[in-house]
């Protein structure tokens, strides 16, 4: 396996490093930590704002200025492991994934400097202002058609298959350039990759997720060879032209592994987030009603939601040599779990920090997008789309509300993406 290889996989877990307190029990994969992340994530920083947790092999960051710290250090803490499994697969999975083709290249998130500094160089151009604003009237387009036929069918709606999953996945596959009749594929290729990396499949499940992880790689593969073939008015295209014009600044291999990676990252968490910005909004009539009235208040409202109901609650890192946080001794190649859930609800920075409150001052203070080097490329779009919906939903369906189902919501089990898996509205 090469250095910067996409997905590398952990050998074994490793042990707590000397002196660092550790949790034994407390694992981000337990059902009351997936339906409710917040008050243990708050006891688990009161006990100890660092600790060890071998349930996922990690020293897990609780507090905001730590978790700062680490992701402003990006030569002692590498985000080379953010896309890899958390724990060691199946033998059976390995083979699958040992084909020969299936190797995309880390490109972004994943890898180090200073490629990563030159790969998103050459990436950014497609994510200026001014391309994601003229994505505007997609998604405003899209939002009123998704919302005509939600109406059509009438209420009640399950709006994660309505609404929340086809709105962000058709925008970003659009501004790739994927052809919409392999929007359903794709989508359901995304949730393989979800459980692969940041979940923990059974034997069994492994072994259906790498067969369609190395499907989706050549789907990337070929789609990558057709736009080169026939440039369209997309990024894909775009991002072939960087390479053509200049093949040693992005080689073709980064183009291909540029795609596979936004395929994902420009959707997962953006389904999520406006899924939480309902939940948060919708039992709070007075909220509702206030950006119902007023507009300007949605922007801010959207910050807030990724405080307090975030659609990423953590990310990793590993130590590339000895070093310490917060006092505790870290040696190279500890995987860090930087905890978003923690650092978002921290009172010595967000006054009152259990309150939703969408005229909180300094919402924008969380963590939600990273920092740094590999702040997040999509923070603006994600916003956008989060923003345009809840403006357009507030107008058209002013009495939308959560259904009753007497069911409590579903969280897909995984370690770092979090919203509702289904979520049933009325109106
Ligand atoms: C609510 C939605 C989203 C959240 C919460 C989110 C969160 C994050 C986080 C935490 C990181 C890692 C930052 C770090 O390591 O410092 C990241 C990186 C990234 N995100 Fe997002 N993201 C969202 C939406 C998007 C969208 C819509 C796109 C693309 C259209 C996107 C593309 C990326 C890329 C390419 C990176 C890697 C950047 C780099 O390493 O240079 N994200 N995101």
């Amino acid at each position: 396996m090469s250095e910067n290889t996409y997905h590398q996989q952990p050998a074994e877990i490793p042990q707590a490093p000397a002196g660092c307190p550790v949790h034994r029990t407390w694992s981000p994969l337990d059902d009351g930590y997936l339906a409710d992340p917040y008050p243990i994530a708050s006891d688990l920083m009161s006990a100890h704002p660092v600790f060890y947790a071998p349930e996922v092999g990690c020293v897990v960051v609780t507090e905001m200025a730590d978790i700062e710290a680490v992701f402003s250090d990006h030569e002692t803490f590498a985000s080379t492991n953010v896309q890899d499994p958390v724990y060691p697969l199946s033998p059976e999975a390995t083979a699958i994934l040992s084909a020969e083709d299936f190797d995309p290249v880390a490109v972004m998130s994943n890898r180090p400097e200073p490629d990563h500094g030159r790969i998103r160089r050459h990436t950014r151009r497609g994510f200026s202002n001014r391309r994601i604003r003229s994505l505007e009237p997609y998604i405003r387009r899209r939002s009123h058609e998704l919302i005509d036929d939600m109406i059509a069918a009438g209420p009640p709606t399950e709006f994660v298959s309505s609404f929340a999953f086809p709105l962000p996945g058709e925008t970003i596959f659009r501004f790739i350039g994927f052809p919409e009749s392999d929007d359903e594929m794709l989508k359901s290729w995304c949730g393989d990759r979800k459980a692969f990396s940041w979940g923990r499949p059974t034997s069994a499940e492994q072994v259906e997720i790498a067969e369609n992880m190395l499907a989706y790689w050549r789907y990337c593969r070929d789609f990558t060879a057709h736009k080169r073939r026939r440039r369209g008015d997309d990024f894909a295209s775009e991002l072939i032209d960087a390479h053509e014009a200049n093949p040693d600044k992005l080689s073709y291999r980064e183009a291909e592994s540029v795609i596979y990676g936004l395929s994902f990252a420009g959707h997962e968490a953006v389904t999520a987030l406006v899924c939480n910005t309902l939940l948060c909004l919708l039992p709070r009539r007075d909220a509702w009603d206030a950006i119902r009235d007023d507009h300007t208040l949605i922007a801010n409202a959207v910050e807030e939601v990724l405080r307090f109901n975030s659609s990423q609650i953590s990310w990793r890192r590993i130590a590339t040599r000895d070093t310490a946080i917060a006092g505790v001794d870290v040696p190279a190649g500890t995987a860090i779990f930087l905890n978003f859930a923690s650092a978002n609800r921290q009172e010595s920075i967000f006054c009152d920090p259990d309150s939703f409150d969408i005229r909180r001052p300094n919402a924008g203070r969380h963590i939600s997008f990273g920092k740094g080097v590999h702040y997040c490329l999509g923070a603006n779009l994600a916003k956008l789309e989060a923003q345009t919906v809840t403006e357009i939903l507030s107008r058209r369906l002013p009495s939308l509300e959560l259904a009753a189902t007497g069911k409590d919501l579903d969280y897909f089990p995984n370690i770092t993406f979090r919203g509702p898996a289904e979520l049933h509205l009325t109106w």
